[in-house]
């Protein structure tokens, strides 16, 4: 089958396009409102884009409370997605109005940030503090303004927590990262093979 994306007629019950990009990582992201209400959502529209410096990217659909919070005070939280955590993640994706915390909807506990203001999730495996780079608001290619706001950041504080380092590397068979996938469907990474990358020979 094929069809153009734009009339996006694919005459499927549901929409394939986030099924076929997954499984996508989820950041699950916490701002601190210019009032001081610490707000978290997941985003799985999320990618690390660099690592020299360290850069991270989320997408959000329109303005919400975090696109708001870090144009505001221009900084964020990626706290690891764990498969202990996803019931969690999941209810901090409520609808709430800005004057909620999520942390407090979703009963997340929180820890400070050293580099940034913004909180953390105190049992998260692993958290990325973030300084805003950049919103991107992109035209698409009629020239018209789309709603994608992509939220460029640079990670300048990294938590891990103890027990997450087995043998000297961030274990993700024991902190089992937690992937979006297409419609309602979620991944828990329980299979990791080493792949060597070859060198190139004539
Ligand atoms: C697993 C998961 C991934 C999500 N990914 C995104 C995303 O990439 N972009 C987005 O705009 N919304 C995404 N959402 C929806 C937001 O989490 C939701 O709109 C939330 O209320 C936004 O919170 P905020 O307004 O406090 O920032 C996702 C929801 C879930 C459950």
């Amino acid at each position: 089958m094929f069809y153009e994306a734009k009339t996006n007629q694919h005459n499927l019950a549901h929409d394939p396009f986030k099924a076929i990009i997954s499984p996508r990582p989820i950041g699950w992201i916490s701002t601190l409102s210019k009032d001081g209400i610490a707000n978290l959502a997941p985003y799985s529209f999320f990618n690390a884009v660099g690592e020299n410096p360290k850069m991270v990217i989320f997408g959000s659909v329109g303005i919400k409370d975090n696109a708001r919070n870090i144009a505001d005070t221009g900084e964020f939280t990626c706290n690891f997605a764990s498969d202990n955590l996803k019931e969690a993640m999941n209810l901090s994706s409520a609808d709430c109005p800005p004057e909620v915390s999520e942390f407090e909807f979703a009963n997340v506990e929180k820890a400070p940030g050293q580099m940034v203001k913004c909180p953390r999730v105190a049992n998260a495996y692993a958290s990325l503090e973030c300084k805003l780079v950049e919103i991107i608001n992109p035209l698409d290619i009629d020239g018209n303004r789309s709603n994608n706001y992509l939220i460029l950041g640079q990670v300048v504080g990294i938590h891990i927590a103890e027990e997450a380092i087995v043998d000297g590397r961030f274990d993700v068979t024991l902190t089992k990262p937690v992937s979006r996938l297409g419609y309602m469907d979620f991944n828990t990474v329980d299979n990791v093979y080493p792949m060597m990358r070859p060198p190139y020979e004539e």
